[in-house]
């Protein structure tokens, strides 16, 4: 299976996909997850994008587009794939288009995850991280077993640098302007599945693999 997701940021995306990469046991291939561990070891990519992520702007296409076909290209991503983040401009949706007409592969559906403003905003001042293993909870609607420290590795969570809020509102003028127009470029190629995002992780979840059922038999 070869999927993308596509959706406002905070719409719970990562959170689907992971669940989706499960389920069709492929990787979960996230743009934001590769910069932000880029930036964490202050790589020279890490150096050159941290200005962008930090305040809510879009890597250039370039950079963004060679990180993750490369990621694409490694041994485990030879089955298929959920990509969450990518592509978010209409020359990264191109250049992925060219990949697989290079790997002589094709997209199987492109997951639209769709959510109002508000609720966005509540998810995202309520994430936070564990900066170990990286994984998401929220302090309302998945809090940790104990206050705020990771299940798994017991260290302190934290809270994204760009979940602050004005570089939330950057985010979701960004994802307006360069982003939601990939919603016709995927219609118009008959791949988009549109799901409601709200409600609980789990009601998001049976929405979304009923979905994805009928795009596997179709
Ligand atoms: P990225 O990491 O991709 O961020 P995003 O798209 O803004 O998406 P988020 O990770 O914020 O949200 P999500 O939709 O995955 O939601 P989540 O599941 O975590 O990108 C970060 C930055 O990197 C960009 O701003 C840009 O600078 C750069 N970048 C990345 N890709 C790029 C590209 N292609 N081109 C250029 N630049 C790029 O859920 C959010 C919260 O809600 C969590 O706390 C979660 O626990 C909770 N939650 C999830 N679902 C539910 C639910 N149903 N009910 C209640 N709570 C829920």
């Amino acid at each position: 299976m070869r999927l993308v997701f596509l959706g406002p940021p905070g719409a719970g995306k990562g959170t689907q996909a992971k669940a989706v990469a499960a389920r069709y046991a492929v990787p979960h291939v996230s743009s934001g997850d590769i910069f932000r561990a880029e930036i964490g070891r202050e790589t020279p990519l890490g150096r050159q994008i941290k200005s962008y992520v930090d305040s809510g702007r879009l890597v250039p296409d370039d950079l963004t587009t060679e990180a993750v076909t490369s990621r694409l290209g490694e041994r485990d991503c030879a089955e298929g794939w959920v990509l969450d983040g990518f592509p978010r401009t209409e020359g990264q949706a191109r250049a992925l288009d060219d990949a697989l007409a290079a790997a002589k592969t094709k997209l199987d559906a492109v997951v639209y995850l769709m959510l109002d403003g508000e609720v966005i905003v509540e998810r995202m001042s309520g994430r936070r991280l564990c900066p170990k293993c990286g994984r998401t909870y929220h302090m309302v609607h998945m809090p940790p077993r104990s206050d705020e420290q990771c299940d798994e590795c017991g260290l302190a969570l934290v809270q994204r640098d760009d979940d602050v809020p004005e570089t939330v509102r950057n985010r979701l003028a960004t994802y307006e302007r360069q982003t939601a127009p990939l919603v016709d470029y995927y219609e118009g190629r008959g791949l988009l599945v549109r799901v409601g995002g709200e409600g609980t992780p789990d009601e998001v979840r049976g929405r979304l693999f009923e979905q994805l059922k009928m795009v596997e038999e179709a």
